[in-house]
């Protein structure tokens, strides 16, 4: 499963790269703008940060013409930037378009299984598929993605079932069950995926021990 990092806070991107396990970098106009800096400015940083990573970047207009416009402005920014456009009607119709003309599109606000086929049928590369927001509203989030995963196998769908809204590492964990293509998430979920009690003990031990042995690994050369 490819895991992306759902932010548009620069330092976080820098960490999350450094790892050497990250495939790509969600933003949405909520996260640029609270990364304090312009839009096309960070994306293009972001961009430097993942070399070959997939970045989506999303339009804001909502009628067909005017999300065209910004979709192509946006598309010319970067090869590695997949132009992110929500789940509405124009934006369906959008989708079409710019995978006919070989654009990737990651397509946003996807809640149930009959929007992801919309998207899947329009060509989409991403189908961003929110679990959050229904977990929120006492609802199952993964519901929708493991019908998401099904439909898209059992059709021959070219899109990949992307989980978005990821609050904590169970929605990893389950998006790993639903057979998902990738899952994105915030900094500290990802960060989070390293803990486990028994691998910070298990280190101690092993350190302790091999310093009470009084062993090196790089051993001064015997005369
Ligand atoms: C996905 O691409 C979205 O940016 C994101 O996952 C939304 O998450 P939220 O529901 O925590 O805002």
């Amino acid at each position: 499963m490819k895991l992306f990092v759902d932010t548009g806070d620069i330092e976080e991107v820098r960490k999350a790269a450094e790892w050497g396990v990250l495939d790509g970098v969600t933003t949405n106009p909520t996260l640029i703008a609270k990364s304090g800096a312009g839009f096309r400015e960070t994306v293009l940083k972001i961009c430097d940060l993942v070399p070959g990573g997939a970045i989506s970047a999303e339009v804001v207009a909502t009628s067909y013409d005017e999300m065209l416009r910004e979709a192509m402005e946006i598309h010319s920014g970067h090869d590695q930037i997949v132009v992110k456009v929500p789940l509405i009607r124009d934006g369906v119709r959008l989708v079409k378009t710019l995978s006919d003309k070989g654009i990737r599109t990651n397509v946003t606000l996807v809640f149930s299984v009959t929007q992801a086929m919309l998207a899947a049928k329009a060509g989409a590369t991403y189908i961003s598929n929110f679990v959050g927001r229904v977990d929120d509203l006492s609802g199952e989030g993964m519901a929708a993605v493991a019908e998401t995963v099904e439909m898209v196998e059992r059709y021959g769908y070219d899109s990949e079932v992307l989980v978005a809204s990821v609050r904590h590492p169970m929605h990893v964990v389950e998006s790993l069950r639903a057979g998902a293509h990738v899952a994105t998430m915030p900094f500290k979920v990802m960060d989070s995926l390293f803990n486990h009690p028994l691998t910070d003990s298990g280190l101690q031990r092993f350190l302790d021990d091999w310093n009470a042995a009084g062993l090196e690994i790089f051993e001064k050369s015997r005369v």
